[in-house]
Parts: structure tokens; C-alpha cells; sequence
């Protein structure tokens, strides 16, 4: 029964009676003023980020560093590189960057960027991601590229000369590759002080993000004519947003998927037209979620719904179906990771759904095992979630927990990625900057000393660091230079060694894609079906080079893809990230070569990579329980894996995923003598039990 209650009120407001549904009541909102659909042009003059325009270029003139605060969609990202531009920041071959911590904003905000400047994508403006570069070296002034993919221009050019202005964009959300920036640009500065920093950020961390880039604290300079300033400027740009009416439900839901179709389906019977904006946490949850709407017998006749998918790695067409303007007598149904939350801005929201959860990283130094997670969200996630509803005119939040989990059990902010991450990669890339003092790095927050330790463990035994912490030469700076995590760089490296670099360098590509199946409730059995016609008995990486060889086979055909079950598109993006690492790995040297079907060979390449994260299946376990080697943490193997329910004695693995318990997704068995081989001080000859440091 979905029952809408205001606070206040006795009796519950029956909305709907359909079976199964849920109950909201509403509590206060606050509220303010803004504006409906117009012209493009009109639209940027009208964005609250245009009042503030000479006052943000004045700032920008006269400050070292620049802070600005401002509600999501009030223009930040799209405008300031804009104005930075017309006031001659791009002269002279000088670029302007901006950056994103996600992909997909990257991408739809350069090419928002473009249109409005009507100029090409790629070339005056362009973006790069990390496998995708869309800049022109002569033409591009204004780029947008992820926090990381910077970081990886640094290790060429370290001063990042050809910036003048550097926006480091959506600060608030504090990703790992965020902050390791903020470090370093923070040391650049004090080598190039014509380069100008944006921090911009949607919620209010200001002072604390000024005092660390106070410079004039530090050196205890006190001349005020000194150009620039380096005393950060905070300037907070006021928002338009429309008064959004929250609602929570009256018992915790047992089972938010049918939540939300449920609300998605009330809210289309008895609320005014404007679309909905829906919060799930990963490309899962929102496949699954779509399914029931889309094959609810309820919602069938509900031929106003556009049910559209919104996540990192969605194709092209699809990203522009999201953006393009709801046809009229319709209803846009967007569901979402949070992406949506800060990143970008989808016009025409009314109603936001939020379930409350967001997919995370967590990493346990004592366990030394990463998951993703789903966690709660925090407080400022609720209100930044919320507050998408209010874009265009009034709206409504439905909240999918109870207004007392919110007071009392949401923490006010998230914690950094950083202090929840592995820190193998961010740790490689700091000493390929040159930083080797890692514990003394300036960082925005510090990371735990135990994650610290635990990754210059795992780098010295990939053999990546020497005795002194620092990079090996060559191994330690060809596993720096790889755009990927060092585990499955090194084992490209290893597979140098054993003569199948063209093998590892498939299974690298398919590793760096979220997956390569079709993912479809209903039609598991097909599935799995069309999964045996690969799979063999070595384990996952296998069977992805078996996917991959008949892919190619195929003519790299849609409908092969199709038959098999596999998403044509991410098995076009395999293949062109493979071409890319080609190219990258004949830089350092490799030599491509093929075993020509010799498994072992990969198999051991891949254990050269990936030895700590071991396993040995229970000598009793009738139900798969697994323990890892460095920890003895009980794993099973992932339904999804070729080698669920085989179970091979010992094996290795690539990330685990945890909901009750935790899985380890693409396993590949292997022989333990490899795991000495490949790291001998790692583990012990015999027992195999992992050295005592
Ligand atoms: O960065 P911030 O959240 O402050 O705002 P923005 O991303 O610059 O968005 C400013 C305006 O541009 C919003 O009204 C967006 O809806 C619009 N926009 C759009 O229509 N399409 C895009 N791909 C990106 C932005
Ligand atoms: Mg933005």
C-alpha cells in the first residue's frame, strides 16, 4: 500500500492501494527561487554562476588558488573554463583544464562544453579519459579530463607547463585520485606561481580546503603586493533551487528494487508530469530495477514511461538519450548510480527516488582485502540526492528509509576514498612522481599508516620496489608507466617472461571492463548456457581469451555478441583498449608474442601478477568456502565464475565483491609451487603460510 503522509497530519494521505507498495510521509523543506526551459544562450546567461563571473575572474587574476562553492547545476564546470577562456587564460598555446573524478562526466560535460561554444568536440575543447583521448595538441584550450588521467600527465611533464589554470572540479566528493592531486598541484605551486588552481566543490569544505592551500601561513609572508596572493580565495556562488518536499517511508523497505519500482509506478499514477530521477548503486541494481518496469504487467500499460539507464561505461547513444529533452505527454524514468548526484545535471527532474545505498570501496588493511560495498549514503549525499528534484520547478523526494534512519544512523559526511582504499596504485604513482617520502606527503586527510605499510609490502614483493622503497628500474617504472592497477601490470610484465604478452594483454582488457556478459534477469539459464560454450576448467581469464578469439573470429559481429550473450560494446571497448596497451607495451620494450594455446604459461603469468591474493579451498568445505593465504579470510567463489561450483583446490583472484559473503569474482586455478616461484619471499617454501614481517 503506498501511503503518503504529512507530518502533522493524522490520518495518512492514500495515494494508491496497490499490493506491496510503500508508505512515505513528508517532512519540511527550505526553499528558494529559479527558472523553467529556454534557449541555450539563455539558459548560461541565466545560470546563477553567470552573476558571479568578473568576481570569479577577478579572484582567479589575483589568487594562487581559488575555492568556489556552489550548488550542483548552478554552472560551475561548464561555465568558469568558458569565461577563464574569453578573459585570455588560453593564450599563448596555454591550456585549461578541468577536472572530473568520473568518466562519464568528463565526457558529457566536454561535449556540453563544445555545443555551447559551437565548436567540434576534440578540438578547441576536448577530453581525455584514461583509453580515450579526444584533444588536439594545436587546437585544444579547454580540456576536461579525470583527476587520474592528470596525474598520469605528470609523470611526462610534472610541472604541468602547458596548464595555466588548472580546475580541479567536484573537490567535495574527495576521490583517491583527488586528493593525491590536491598534494601534488599544491608542490607545484610553489614552482610555478603564474599557475592558477580552482577548487570547486558543491558542498561547503571550504575552509578547510582554503587552510591547506594557505601559503602565505606557512612561509609567513605578509607583503600584500605580492602577485598572486597565496592566501586562497573563497568565493560561494547562491543557487536557484526549487523548494523540494521531502518524504521518508514509515517502516524500513525489505526489498529496495521493488521500492523503487513500486514508487516509480505511484508516482507516475498520481503525481503531475515531470520526470523521474532515480538513485540505484551500481549497472547491476539498474538493470534489474529497468527489468521489473519494464516487465511489469502493471507498467505495460504504461506506454508514457521512457525507463533510461544512467552509469560509468554506458554507450554513446545511450548518454545522449538521458540528456535529450523529454518528448511531451511523456515521463523520463533516469535510474542512476550517483553519478547524477554532483556530477551532472539532468534537466526537467521533478521527483528524485533515493534508496539510500551507494556502491563503495572499502579496503581492511588487517584483512588486506578491498570490496565493493554497498554502504549507506551520507547525510550530504541525502540532501545533494534530494536536491535534483528541484532543478526546473518544485519537486519531491521519496526516501526509501525512515526519517529517524536518516537523523540517526546517515554519517553527516562520507569518508575519503582515500582512507577506505588499496593503496598499491596511488602509492606506485607517487613514487613515479618522485615523492618518497609517502607518510610525509602532504595529503588533504591521511591515509592509515597500516595501508601504507601493507601496500609498500605488496609493491616490494611484486618486486616493483627495492630495499630503500624505491622504484625498480626497469620493472618498478614499466609497471608505473602501464595505465592500469599494478597487479595486472606486472603481470603483462611476467608474461613478457613466459612468451604470452599478446594472452595477458586480452585478459588485461576484459579485466579493465566492468563485464564483458549481457546481464539479464530472467534469462539466466540461456546465460549460463552460452557462458559453457567457453568456459574451460582453467578458470575465468581463460575463458576471456576464448570469448575474445571467437569474437574475433566472428568479424567482431553484433549478432555473434548477441547469440553468445555478450555486450557487443564492451567487447568493442576490449578490443580497442587491447590495441591501445599494444602500443604501450612495445614502448617498454615487450615483445608480443603468443603461447599459441600453452594455458599454463597464462596462468602463471597471471599468478605472477596476482600471488596475494591466493587461495586455498577448506580441506572439509562442501559448499565452497575458500580461505585466503595472507589473511585467512573465508571467500567464496562468485555464481558468475566459470568455476563456481567446480572449485578447484587452489586459485587465484582478481577483486572481490561482497553481499553476505564475500565473493571473488574471475578466478583462475593454479599450482601452488607458482605462488613461491613468483614471489619466494611472499610465502614460504613449504607451508605456504605467508612470511611474518
Ligand atoms: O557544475 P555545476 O553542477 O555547477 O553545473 P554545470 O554542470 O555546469 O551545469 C550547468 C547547466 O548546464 C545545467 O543547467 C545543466 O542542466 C546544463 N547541462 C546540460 O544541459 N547538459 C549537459 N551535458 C551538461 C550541463
Ligand atoms: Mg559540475
Amino acid at each position: 500500500m503506498t501511503r503518503f503522509w504529512k507530518p502533522g497530519t493524522e490520518n495518512p494521505r492514500l495515494l494508491d492501494d496497490e499490493e506491496g507498495g510503500v508508505i512515505f510521509y513528508n517532512t519540511s523543506s527550505s526553499s528558494s527561487s529559479g527558472y523553467g526551459h529556454m534557449s541555450m544562450d539563455k539558459q548560461r546567461q541565466r545560470l546563477p554562476v553567470s552573476k558571479y563571473r568578473t568576481a570569479i575572474l577577478y579572484l582567479v587574476e589575483k589568487h594562487a588558488t581559488t575555492i568556489i562553492v556552489g550548488e550542483t547545476g548552478s554552472g560551475k564546470t561548464t561555465q568558469i573554463p568558458q569565461y577563464l577562456k574569453e578573459a585570455g587564460w588560453a593564450e599563448g598555446g596555454r591550456v585549461i583544464a578541468c577536472t572530473q573524478p568520473r568518466r562519464l562526466a568528463v565526457q558529457t560535460v566536454a561535449s556540453r562544453v563544445a555545443e555551447e561554444m559551437s565548436v567540434k568536440l576534440g578540438e578547441e575543447v576536448g577530453y581525455t579519459i584514461r583509453f580515450e583521448d579526444i584533444t588536439n595538441n594545436d587546437l585544444t584550450r579547454i580540456k576536461f579530463l579525470t583527476d587520474g588521467v592528470l596525474l598520469r600527465e605528470m609523470m611526462d611533464d610534472p610541472l604541468l607547463s602547458k596548464y595555466s589554470v588548472i580546475m580541479v572540479d567536484e573537490a567535495h566528493e574527495r576521490s583517491l585520485s583527488t586528493d593525491i592531486l590536491l598534494g601534488l598541484l599544491k608542490k607545484i605551486q610553489r614552482r610555478r606561481p603564474e599557475l592558477r588552481l580552482i577548487i570547486a566543490s558543491a558542498t561547503i569544505e571550504a575552509k578547510s580546503m582554503a587552510s591547506f592551500f594557505n601559503a602565505r601561513k606557512r612561509q609567513g609572508l605578509d607583503d600584500e603586493q605580492i602577485e598572486p596572493n597565496k592566501e586562497p580565495a573563497i568565493i560561494s556562488v547562491e543557487g536557484r533551487g526549487f523548494n523540494v518536499q521531502i518524504y521518508y517511508v514509515e517502516e524500513p523497505v525489505p526489498d529496495y528494487l521493488r521500492a523503487v519500482v513500486s514508487t516509480v509506478l505511484s508516482i507516475d499514477d498520481l503525481e503531475p508530469m515531470g520526470d523521474i530521477l532515480v538513485f540505484l548503486t551500481g549497472q547491476d541494481d539498474i538493470d534489474a530495477a529497468i527489468q521489473m518496469l519494464t516487465e511489469d504487467s502493471q507498467s505495460n500499460r504504461k506506454k508514457g514511461l521512457i525507463v533510461l539507464p544512467l552509469y560509468s561505461g554506458l554507450p554513446r547513444a545511450d548518454q545522449d538519450l538521458v540528456f535529450s529533452p523529454t518528448p511531451r505527454g511523456k515521463r523520463k524514468v533516469v535510474i542512476s548510480t550517483n553519478i547524477a548526484e554532483t556530477s551532472l545535471t539532468l534537466e526537467g527532474v521533478v521527483y528524485v527516488v533515493d534508496c539510500g545505498f551507494t556502491k563503495q570501496r572499502i579496503y581492511n588493511p588487517m584483512t588486506d582485502i578491498e570490496n565493493l560495498v554497498v554502504t549507506s549514503i551520507s547525510k550530504a549525499s541525502a540532501r545533494q540526492r534530494a536536491g535534483r528534484a528541484g532543478r526546473t520547478r518544485p519537486g519531491k523526494c521519496y526516501r526509501l528509509y525512515t526519517e529517524e534512519y536518516f537523523i540517526n544512523e546517515m554519517s553527516a559526511y562520507g569518508i575519503p576514498e582515500i582512507q577506505r582504499s588499496n593503496l598499491v596504485p596511488c602509492v606506485i604513482q607517487l613514487k613515479a612522481l618522485g615523492v618518497d617520502n609517502i607518510l610525509g606527503f602532504d595529503w588533504p586527510s591521511s591515509p592509515s599508516p597500516e595501508a601504507l605499510i601493507r601496500a609498500l609490502e605488496v609493491l616490494y614483493s611484486l618486486g616493483v620496489l627495492d630495499d630503500d622503497a624505491k622504484l625498480t628500474s626497469p620493472a618498478g617504472f614499466q609497471v608505473a608507466e602501464i595505465p592500469l592497477d599494478p597487479m595486472i601490470s606486472k603481470m603483462i610484465l611476467a608474461s613478457n617472461d613466459f612468451g604470452c604478452s599478446e594472452e595477458a594483454i586480452t585478459i588485461a582488457a576484459v579485466l579493465s571492463i566492468q563485464s564483458i556478459w549481457f546481464s539479464s534477469k530472467g534469462v539466466q539459464k540461456e546465460m549460463d548456457e552460452a557462458r559453457l560454450r567457453f568456459a574451460v576448467s582453467e578458470g575465468d581469464h581463460v575463458t576471456f581469451l576464448n570469448v575474445y578469439k571467437g569474437f574475433i573470429e566472428s568479424g567482431k559481429s553484433s549478432n555473434w555478441c548477441h547469440k553468445n550473450f555478450l555486450n557487443y560494446q564492451a567487447m568493442r571497448k576490449v578490443h580497442e583498449i587491447r590495441l591501445q596497451l599494444r602500443r604501450i607495451v612495445q614502448r617498454l620494450g615487450i615483445t608480443l608474442k603468443s603461447c599459441e594455446g600453452d594455458m599454463k604459461v597464462v596462468r602463471k603469468a597471471v599468478t605472477a601478477g596476482f600471488f596475494a591474493n591466493a587461495c586455498q579451498l577448506e580441506a572439509f568445505s562442501h559448499n565452497g568456502l575458500y580461505k585466503t593465504i595472507r589473511s585467512s579470510q573465508e571467500v567464496y567463489i562468485h555464481p558468475s565464475s566459470v568455476l563456481f561450483r567446480v572449485n578447484p583446490k587452489w586459485i587465484v583472484f582478481h577483486s572481490i565483491v561482497s553481499t553476505d559473503r564475500k565473493y571473488m569474482r574471475n578466478v583462475i586455478s593454479i599450482d601452488p609451487s607458482w605462488l613461491t616461484e613468483a614471489a619466494p619471499h611472499f610465502y614460504q617454501h613449504k607451508q605456504l603460510n605467508p612470511i611474518p614481517h
